[in-house]
């Protein structure tokens, strides 16, 4: 069979202790279903900085860019708050994103029954929350140009980002948008801020613009990003897809990981086109979690949503559905058994580590 070339890059903090529970799975579908992963590693990140002087090297971007699909860590940490902005840890993920162009990311949000009341909103609000954040990942005010800091020469200076987006781009993050909700709950809410700022008014015409030309079959909604924001936390089940920029994206999502619980549980694909000649997508899986340096290597840390971000990455990068909804429920079915990590303990359940957790799911995995 074909094989399948899985890049990892483990990174900094928590990221290397929840890859390694990653690594068992890769090595019981190898060893039991045939899967035929191959594995290569790199370094990004601080890591990546401190063997190389660059958060991430010529010769790993180019492992990235020949891998079926690249499963990433976490980067970062207090170790190198002082380096050039250039080569701090978060530029190798940029550019991951944008070498890669790997315009959608995906955040869904679900609330695993066992944890709804682990979030700080009420459980009738979460319980069974599944929506999913599409962010696009290579344009607006993250790499915008200018993007500087100048001197004004009078004591003061000015720091200057540029938020940007061509009509292709919206056009093609609508479209995974529509596309996406076709298979989920057939709901797009596109969010932008056109009171305030004409990337808004644009975002807003040319989704509106590629509804209407090739998908009126999904129900379309605008909400002011704002407003998107206090809905999210007020009745968060009224949406299903929320398609919004970069930096909106950014902030939504992370309100929307908090709803289901922890940051620990949730999972990412960011994914490029479909390349033309053979229909494969370039994509990267992480975790939406940081790399909490304040806890890394006690082996606490929650690897769930490295292991989600792999079922991701067998549905979206190898089309293997049966094995992505299997891990996934695997995963449902540890916390169903009352397995907990610190940050997601509550009264009467069992306290694991790092390692336990990922050995529950495995074992779930494997027996279903
Ligand atoms: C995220 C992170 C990154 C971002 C950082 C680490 C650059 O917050 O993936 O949400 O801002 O995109
Ligand atoms: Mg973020």
């Amino acid at each position: 069979m074909a094989s399948r070339k899985l890049l990892l890059l483990p990174g900094d903090g928590i990221g290397p202790e929840a890859m390694a529970e990653v690594r068992k799975l890769i090595a019981v579908m190898n060893a039991e279903m045939n899967a035929g992963f191959e594995t290569d590693e790199g370094l990004v990140g601080g890591c990546a900085y401190d063997t190389h002087g660059a958060a991430i090297s010529d010769a790993d971007m180019e492992k990235a860019m020949a891998a079926d699909a690249v499963l990433f860590g976490a980067v970062g940490g207090p170790k190198w708050d002082a380096v050039p902005y250039d080569v701090r840890p978060e530029a190798g993920l940029l550019r991951l994103r944008k070498d890669m162009e790997l315009f959608a990311n995906l955040r869904p949000a679900i609330c695993y029954p066992a944890l709804a009341a682990s979030s700080s909103l009420k459980p009738e609000v979460v319980e069974g929350l599944d929506i999913l954040i599409l962010r696009e990942l290579t344009g607006g005010v993250y790499f915008g140009e200018p993007k500087e800091i100048i001197d004004l020469g009078n004591g003061q200076k000015r720091g200057i980002d540029t938020q940007v987006y061509d009509t292709f781009e919206i056009e093609r993050i609508a479209g995974v948008a529509f596309e996406l909700a076709r298979t989920r709950g057939n709901k797009v809410c596109s969010m932008e801020k056109r009171n305030v700022m004409k990337s808004g008014v644009l975002w807003n015409e040319v989704v509106t613009a590629t509804h209407k030309a090739k998908y009126q079959d999904v129900e379309l909604t605008h909400m002011l990003a704002d407003a998107g924001g206090m809905q999210l936390v007020r009745w968060p089940k009224q949406f299903d897809v929320i398609v919004t920029d970069n930096l909106f994206g950014d902030m939504l999502s992370d309100v929307a990981a908090m709803l289901t619980g922890s940051l620990g549980m949730l999972p990412s694909a960011s994914l490029g086109a479909p390349d033309p000649k053979t229909g494969k997508r370039k994509a990267l899986y992480e975790p939406v979690h940081g790399s909490a340096p304040d806890i890394a290597g006690q082996g606490i840390a929650n690897p769930i949503a490295m292991i989600a971000s792999f079922a991701m990455c067998l549905r979206y990068s190898f089309n293997m559905v049966a094995e992505a909804d299997r891990l996934e429920a695997a995963v449902s079915a540890v916390l169903d058994d009352g397995l907990r990590t610190r940050d997601i303990m509550s009264d009467g359940m069992t306290e694991v580590g790092t390692v336990a957790m990922g050995d529950a799911i495995v074992a779930k995995f494997r027996a279903a």
